[in-house]
């Protein structure tokens, strides 16, 4: 891993306030804005001041998500951002995005093992072609800052707990390639053109708005929309893989910091995120029923039903975010439980229009 130059410094991470920062007026340019992830950022860019181009080609994502974010900024700041309904692995698309914009936040990709391993092409297309597009789009533009969605799938067959940044192992799947080539790309394009980068290393994010429809879906929103209407939940293995949920509130204020906090000249690091706490998959599925039934005491659960360990997931995760608290003053403030809480209501209601 390129440790050539570190981004942030302690003392500066330290004495960085992000609200403060966030006074300035900034355009930004968030892809992957009718996604999950991309929808919130753009949510709170808006709620802050800022002014946002977003790019998203439905691919995965929905306008539905476009709507939420509307409704819950308002129509003076939904003023403030202008969507571009355009294909990352198309470069004129991401070169007219960028102009103009000091911040890149780039979260749009195909998501899933499942999905890579059944069509590797295309997860390639758009997460290694399409990434390359957007770098290229932002250092022509001359953008300040390129963050982008990086992801603990790189960790591969490494057997080291907690993960650290610098020690990797074999990736286990097309879709943890592209996500290591991504950052490969990044550290190249910082030695290459004094470019600065950040990578953010999310783990297993969860939150309103994550879809819980299709076979690839994310297993919070599919196991909740399983026990809403009453179906058994299908856990892959033994119950005993475990993983750092991380819930989006987290995942949003890493992004604003990897965005602004103070460095200088060409910079490229990469960061694990997630809250740093290891969830087993039993636990999870006692957690989400004990909460539905909380608010649906009617509700009938199912115990769940056990079949084979999945093709490409690794069997443990946990994140050492040390280096995120350290650098860039990173604090997870919502716990897997408090999360899931925040999100219960929205999950309930999507279940109902799934
Ligand atoms: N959710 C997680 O747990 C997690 C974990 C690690 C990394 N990530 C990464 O975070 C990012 C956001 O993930 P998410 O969970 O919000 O997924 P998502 O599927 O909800 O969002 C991705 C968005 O990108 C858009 N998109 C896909 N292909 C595109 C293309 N060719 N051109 C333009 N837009 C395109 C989709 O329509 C979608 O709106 C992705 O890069 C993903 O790999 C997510």
């Amino acid at each position: 891993m390129d440790s050539m130059h570190e981004f942030g410094l302690p003392e500066l991470a330290a004495g960085f306030e992000l609200q403060r920062e966030l006074r300035s007026p900034r355009r930004w340019l968030v892809t992957g804005s009718a996604g999950f992830i991309g929808s919130h950022l753009l949510q709170a860019l808006l709620q802050a001041g800022h002014e946002v181009v977003s790019l998203d080609n439905f691919a995965t994502g929905h306008r539905s998500n476009l709507d939420e974010v509307r409704a819950a900024v308002g129509e003076q700041a939904w003023s403030r951002h202008r969507f571009i309904e355009g294909d990352i692995v198309d470069a004129a698309t991401c070169a007219a995005a960028c102009v103009g914009v000091d911040i890149v936040l780039h979260q749009a990709a195909l998501g899933s093992v499942p999905r890579s391993l059944e069509d590797p092409l295309r997860t390639h297309a758009v997460n290694a072609t399409g990434f390359l597009n957007m770098l290229v789009g932002a250092r022509d533009a001359g953008c300040a800052r390129f963050v982008f969605a990086a992801s603990s799938s790189t960790y591969g067959d490494h057997p080291g707990l907690p993960k650290v940044e610098e020690r990797i192992g074999n990736p286990l799947s097309p879709y943890a390639v592209t996500k290591y080539l991504d950052e490969l790309y990044a550290g190249v394009f910082t030695r290459s053109y004094a470019m600065q980068t950040v990578g953010l290393r999310y783990f297993n994010v969860f939150g309103q708005r994550q879809d819980p429809r299709g076979a690839y879906a994310a297993v919070i929103p599919n196991w909740a929309h399983r026990i809403v209407s009453g179906q058994a939940c299908v856990i892959n293995g033994d119950g005993q893989t475990t993983r750092d949920f991380c819930y989006v509130a987290n995942v949003v204020q890493a992004n604003l910091r990897a965005a602004l906090v103070p460095a200088s000249g060409p910079r490229h690091e990469i960061f694990n995120i997630a809250y740093g706490e290891q969830t087993t998959l039993n636990q999870l599925h006692e957690l989400l029923q004990h909460d539905l039934r909380e608010l649906l005491p009617d509700l009938v659960l199912h115990p769940a039903v056990y079949r084979d360990f999945r093709r490409g997931d690794v069997r443990h995760s946990l994140a050492d975010i040390d280096k995120a608290r350290r650098l860039l003053g990173y604090q997870p403030t919502h716990s897997v439980r408090q999360g899931l809480r925040e999100a219960m209501g929205w999950y309930l209601g999507s279940t109902a229009s799934v």
